[in-house]
């Protein structure tokens, strides 16, 4: 037990005792005169504060690309931090992703240059592939309303090539050298100006930290708590943090399905996800951008009980579970039984998200999700749209067909499934489902889209369904999984 977090910050080991947990990393460097890294809009969304934050995974050093702007300090202990002030070599040497940029003049404005040199930083030391979709995704999560992407892309294609310096390495191995220290220790409990920190360290801390603290404020990866701090104000003053319990992070594959700890991220969930089910891969692709898929956790998704969560709907048309925890006791409920009403989900004071079970579709389901947004990358849904069909001999059998942002909760359209159960899968079916949906759902009118628009879109988002069972996808989809470009 330790009253501070410790971390590692461009390779030498820092120690923060003296700030409130809620202080984000981008206020801490800012604070430390590592003023590279910028804030432009202190919610995840424009990529200006992006460092890469690296831990060890399996005694390997792995590093990700996230928004220090929501990210809290006590995220960070046991891991390591590089900012834009550490890359250079020791002798000033300019880093492969540096020089890229040097060649290509991708330099741009002070603002967004530290956070795109960031996210190309990251993915050299992963080596990222160099085809323009997964750079794509690399850049899409750092934004520019004025120069362009062009040399930037062709700086992450050039850096590609480049070996990985011998300082860089050794850097690597000091690095990991340091955590293997480093994360043995660390965690805790500490108050700092009347806020409280509590860092467990395995599944039974973290039951007994509920049970004492029922109204703790637990935090994943703070991509949604992170912005109740930085943009609505909001003093938490008990904090219990999930990111040092190994055993949230597990995924288990089983012949049945996947067991995924609730802590476990976009990022980690996403290849055994797309291998499960290769549209609920592809909807993870679209949410956010990587830095905050890089942080954001499934269970936070759930929990949260937004209308607008993307996991849900695609957890419920699979029959999803969810096992919750109170002390020594385990409940495991359907997902969908989770969301009672807007902002009330089933969940007891104590009550912690502990993991979820997501069934291996059957072979003549196809599972399909569409998530409609203004833009397509780094968006929130107005709707997303999930149907899990099976089709045999030309009839529906099951069918399974959730929405977000259609309600007050994710939920199911039970009148559109029972419409198309049992019936033949033709045109006529089809559009007596649509109709069917009017008596699921009354959408609002937002700023993301009018009931009118959400209505319409969802009736479609069936009827595309029908259209992809009977054309390949190439010719329904322009981008992502099954795509045609
Ligand atoms: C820029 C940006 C873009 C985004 N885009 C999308 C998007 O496209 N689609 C989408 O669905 N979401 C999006 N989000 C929202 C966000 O990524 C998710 O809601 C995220 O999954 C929350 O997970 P987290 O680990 O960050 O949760 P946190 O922010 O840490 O917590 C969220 C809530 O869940 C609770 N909680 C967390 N873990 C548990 C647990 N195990 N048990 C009980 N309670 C728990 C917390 O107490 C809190 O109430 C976006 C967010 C940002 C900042
Ligand atoms: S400041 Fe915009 S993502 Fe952090
Ligand atoms: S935001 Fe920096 S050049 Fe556009």
């Amino acid at each position: 037990m330790t009253d501070e977090i410790a971390f590692l910050l461009n390779g030498r080991k820092v120690s923060v005792s003296d700030l409130p947990p809620a202080t984000t990393l981008l206020e801490y460097l800012r604070s430390t005169s590592l003023t590279g890294t910028k804030e432009g809009c202190a919610e995840g969304d424009c990529g200006a504060c992006t460092v890469s934050v690296g831990e060890l995974r399996g005694g390997r050093l792995v590093h990700r690309a996230v928004n220090s702007c929501i990210m809290l300090l006590p995220m960070l202990a046991g891991k390591s931090v590089v900012t834009c002030e550490g890359i250079t070599g020791p002798e000033g040497q300019l880093h492969p992703c540096q020089q890229a940029i040097v060649d290509t003049h991708g330099s741009q404005c002070g603002f967004c240059t530290p956070g795109f040199t960031m996210s190309l930083h990251t993915a050299f030391q992963a080596g990222t592939e160099t085809s323009l979709g997964a750079i794509n995704d690399m850049l899409a999560g750092n934004l520019c309303r004025c120069t362009g992407y062009g040399p930037l892309i062709q700086a992450a294609r050039e850096m590609h090539d480049a070996p990985m310096p011998d300082w860089e390495v050794r850097r690597h191995e000091d690095t990991a050298a340091q955590l293997e220290v480093l994360a043995k220790g660390g965690g805790g409990e500490f108050t700092v100006d009347g806020q409280t920190c509590m860092l467990p360290a395995t599944l039974d801390e973290l039951a007994e930290a509920c049970e004492r603290f029922p109204d703790a404020t637990l935090v994943a990866g703070a991509t949604d708590v992170g912005l109740w701090i930085t943009k609505r104000f909001r003093v938490l003053k008990t904090m219990i943090f999930l990111n040092r319990i190994e055993e949230l992070r597990q995924i288990e594959k089983t012949p049945a399905g996947l067991v995924i700890g609730a802590g476990t991220t976009y990022s980690d969930a996403m290849e055994a996800i797309a291998g499960l089910a290769p549209d609920f891969g592809e909807l993870l692709r679209r949410i956010g951008s990587r830095q905050v898929r890089n942080s954001g956790t499934i269970g936070g998704n759930i929990a949260n009980g937004s209308p607008i969560g993307d996991t849900p709907p695609a957890l419920i048309a699979l029959g999803a579970t969810i096992t919750l925890r109170k002390g020594a006791v385990r409940r495991r409920i359907a997902i969908e039984d989770f969301f009672i009403e807007y902002g009330r989900q089933d969940r007891q004071p104590g009550e912690f998200v502990e993991s979820i079970f997501v069934p291996r579709p059957a072979a003549p389901q196809q599972l399909r999700c569409y998530k409609l947004t203004k833009r397509f990358d780094q968006d929130i849904s107005a709707v997303c749209g999930c149907f899990n069909i099976t089709l045999e001999n030309g009839r529906v059998g099951e069918a399974r067909i959730a929405f977000g942002g259609m309600a007050g909760t994710p939920k199911r359209a039970r009148a559109m499934e029972d419409a198309l159960h049992g019936q033949p899968w033709t045109e006529e079916t089809i559009a007596e489902a649509m109709d069917a949906l009017a008596r699921d759902f009354t959408p609002l009118s937002d700023m993301r889209a009018s009931s009118r628009y959400r209505m319409t879109a969802a009736r479609n988002m069936l009827r595309r369904y029908h259209l992809e069972t009977m054309l390949p996808l190439e010719k329904t989809r322009l981008v992502g999984a099954g795509a045609g470009l």
